[in-house]
């Protein structure tokens, strides 16, 4: 009998694209997501169970017999009962049941400049959480991306719809912050090698541009023939503007932490880059789907 591995949100944006290539490598794939309904192209080839955190026991039974979990479980921003603490009281919840099942290796997405110290509740709640894995009995690989694009992506898919329909794109205070977006793909391609491996490691997974958001404006703006023009608010100016559309969109477009971690300039890094893909040729390469359909997170997570 093939080896099982657990993946988070198999239907979701990374998860799928690690599940797919483990399949591909013959390995037997369970998912827990909290939308086990959700139609996939991976739906028919692995089990399925929901993703739920209330019940330890089951949790932990829903984790017995795989050696490897690959979690990418997190929430963007807080949104009604759910917290940035109920985040980590979660992710320490799986962390503890995964060791209570057996799992050897846990395989961990968290994000660049994570920090116990931060006033940002996400880069604060990952650090925690990268704490916690630490200290566990599992061998580790942790994994940091500062940003992702690919298919279904949502921050650069939709900087492309906001400069494909208005006459105007705000930029907050001076867009002179870099970020280094890797593609998921290259993310899962990395995750399923460290599934491989049994060393505890943290990398950076960055791929190999580094922009300032200046610059990826007008890259994005360029490559859908985008006429809007690039205007520079103060943050707060900019978050209400996009609370507007937000509104219209029923979706949060922009959250002040995501606002003042790339003021800080917390989605970039010192290290080698991890993924090969370019985001320049990539969207190049989807310049006519790119942006034209919003991605909505609150109607892909609540
Ligand atoms: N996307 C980025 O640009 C980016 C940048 C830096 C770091 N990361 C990190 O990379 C990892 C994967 O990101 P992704 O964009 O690929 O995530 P995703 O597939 O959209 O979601 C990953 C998992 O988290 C669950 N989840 C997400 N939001 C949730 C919510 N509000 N309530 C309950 N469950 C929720 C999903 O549930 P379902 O199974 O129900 O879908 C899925 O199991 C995350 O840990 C994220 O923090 C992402």
């Amino acid at each position: 009998m093939s080896e099982l591995h657990v993946v988070t949100g198999a239907f979701g944006f990374t998860g799928k694209h690690v599940a797919r290539r483990l399949l591909d490598a013959g390995i037997s794939v369970r998912t827990l997501t909290g939308h086990p309904d959700r139609s996939s192209d991976v739906r028919n080839a692995i089990e399925v169970r929901p993703l739920q955190f209330t019940d330890i026991r089951r949790l932990a039974s829903d984790l017995e017999g795989a050696r490897v979990l690959y979690n990418t479980y997190w929430v963007r921003f807080a949104h009604g009962r759910t917290t940035y603490d109920s985040a980590v009281a979660n992710s320490l919840a799986f962390i503890r049941a995964a060791q209570e099942a057996g799992v050897e290796r846990i395989v961990h997405v968290s994000i660049t400049s994570p920090d116990e110290k931060s006033p940002l509740g996400y880069f604060r709640g990952k650090a925690g959480v990268e704490r916690a894995i630490r200290e566990s009995s599992l061998s580790h690989a942790i994994l940091r991306p500062a940003v992702l694009f690919g298919d279904e992506g949502i921050l650069i898919n939709n900087i492309a719809w906001l400069l494909r329909r208005f006459p105007l794109f705000v930029v907050p205070r001076s867009g002179e912050y870099r970020l280094q977006p890797i593609f998921v793909e290259d993310l899962a391609e990395l995750m399923v090698a460290q599934g491989k491996r049994d060393d505890n490691s943290t990398t950076d997974a960055i791929g190999p541009e580094t922009f300032t958001f200046n610059e990826l404006v007008t890259l994005v703006g360029r490559i859908v023939k985008s006429r809007a023009r690039v205007v520079h608010l103060p943050p707060t100016l900019a978050l209400r503007l996009s609370q507007i559309i937000g509104v219209m969109r029923r979706d949060v477009i922009l959250t002040r932490e995501e606002v003042d971690g790339l003021l800080a300039d917390l989605l970039v890094t010192e290290s080698a880059p991890t993924g090969g893909t370019k985001l320049s040729e990539w969207m190049t390469a989807h310049r006519e789907s790119l942006g034209r359909r919003y991605q909505s997170e609150l109607a892909r997570h609540f």
